[in-house]
């Protein structure tokens, strides 16, 4: 019996995917190479923008056909597009087809839902619930291995679907990630180590004693060993000089900080509800570069939020003008049901925000051609 996993997003469903496999490999299944030669297809899917729901629909209603062939063919629907109901609802009517959708919560029931679908019950499934510490994980990922030190997020960014697809945050105990760091270390198959969580600044505050993460990487830090430690996603909200610090002096962090700005004008900031103004970003930036020689900055940007003028998208281009990053992602303001700036006055077209992100990629690469160069 063989499995196929689609994976789609970011790296924190690559590595649940890798959890998916593992799980799948425990109950007897082997990894297989392609859709047409699985007899369970897991597609691990995203909701950050309309552009990534779209592809997951196209790619599951074209196993129609197949599923028609091999009536024994479990699909299974799981992530953060099915962890909202009304999605997952949606996607159980238009592709009956489908016998098992599960939100983010639900991984670890995944053996029980497989064998109820072979004693033919249908499932769905999106309760809220905590971080199983006891699942295995098939690590897929060549010499990094991703460690997941939290879940959820706190934020409530007004564009981003993440708190209510992910939950609240929660972080993983210290002594929990640095028993697995050690493993991973032992086995001595990986260089690199990235942690990972939506806001990995904000780590430990959930604990009791709270744990900051600059005290959390420098515990991993010293861990014996010939390994390299990076971490994603950083809010600039967060980020501490004790941080900065830590980076600075232990030669086992990597320098390399993704530090989204989104926007570079504070008004578009304030309603984005990001909690910090240009020249806070900027400070942030400035103290970075001085204690942190060599260090490679990379941001994201969304353009086209509501109500952006073309004079507040002139500052995000010269934000990236002045920081000159090492690179940057450039997305289109997407609207996503359910979030404050969904329902804002103000939405901005297709038209200007295709105009938008074309001109801040073109200044991106120019920047890089000019680093090139120089
Ligand atoms: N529309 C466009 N981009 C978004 N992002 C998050 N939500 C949206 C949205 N609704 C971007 C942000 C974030 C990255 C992972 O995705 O820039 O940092
Ligand atoms: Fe979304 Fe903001 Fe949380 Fe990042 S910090 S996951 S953009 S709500």
């Amino acid at each position: 019996m063989k499995y196929f996993v689609v994976t789609y997003g970011c790296q924190m469903n690559v590595h649940e995917s890798e959890k998916i496999a593992g799980i799948l490999e425990k109950m007897g299944y082997e990894c297989g190479q392609s859709r047409e030669e699985a007899d369970i297809i897991v597609f691990n899917t995203c909701a950050i923008r309309e552009g990534a729901e779209d592809r997951v629909l196209g790619n599951v209603g074209a196993l129609k056909k197949q599923k028609k062939r091999n009536k024994n063919l479990i699909i299974v629907v799981c992530g953060c597009m099915t962890q909202k109901e009304i999605t997952a609802k949606k996607l159980m009517s238009t592709f009956p087809f489908v016998d098992i959708v599960i939100g983010t919560f639900n991984i670890s029931s995944l053996p029980d839902l497989i064998n109820n679908v072979k004693n033919g019950r249908k499932l769905e499934l999106w309760e809220e619930g905590g971080i199983d510490e006891t699942l295995p994980y098939k690590r897929t990922s060549g010499e990094n291995a991703w460690v997941n030190i939290m879940q959820g997020c706190n934020n409530f960014c007004t564009y981003c679907i993440v708190p209510y697809v992910r939950g609240r945050e929660k972080s993983r105990s210290e002594e929990a990630i640095l028993r697995e760091i050690e493993e991973i270390v032992r086995e001595g198959k990986y260089k690199k180590i990235t942690l990972l969580g939506q806001n990995v600044n904000s780590y430990g505050k959930d604990l009791m004693p709270q744990v900051s993460f600059a005290k959390l990487l420098k515990d991993i830090a010293a861990i014996q060993g010939d390994f390299e430690v990076g971490f994603m996603t950083s809010h600039p909200k967060d980020l501490t000089d004790e941080l900065i610090d830590v980076i600075a002096s232990e030669p086992k962090i990597e320098r390399n900080i993704h530090l989204p700005a989104q926007s570079g004008d504070n008004r578009i900031l304030k309603l984005m509800n990001r909690r910090y103004t240009r020249e806070h970003y900027l400070d942030i930036i400035r103290k970075i570069r001085n204690k942190i020689p060599k260090v490679r900055i990379t941001s994201d940007f969304i353009v086209g939020f509501p109500t952006e003028t073309e004079e507040e998208f002139l500052r995000t281009l010269e934000l990236v003008r002045e920081v000159r990053y090492d690179s940057i992602f450039a997305f289109m303001y997407s609207p996503r049901e359910g979030t404050v700036a969904s329902k804002m006055e103000g939405q901005i077209s297709d038209e200007v925000k295709h105009d938008r992100v074309n001109r801040l990629l073109k200044l991106e690469k120019q920047i890089q051609k000019e680093d090139n160069k120089s």
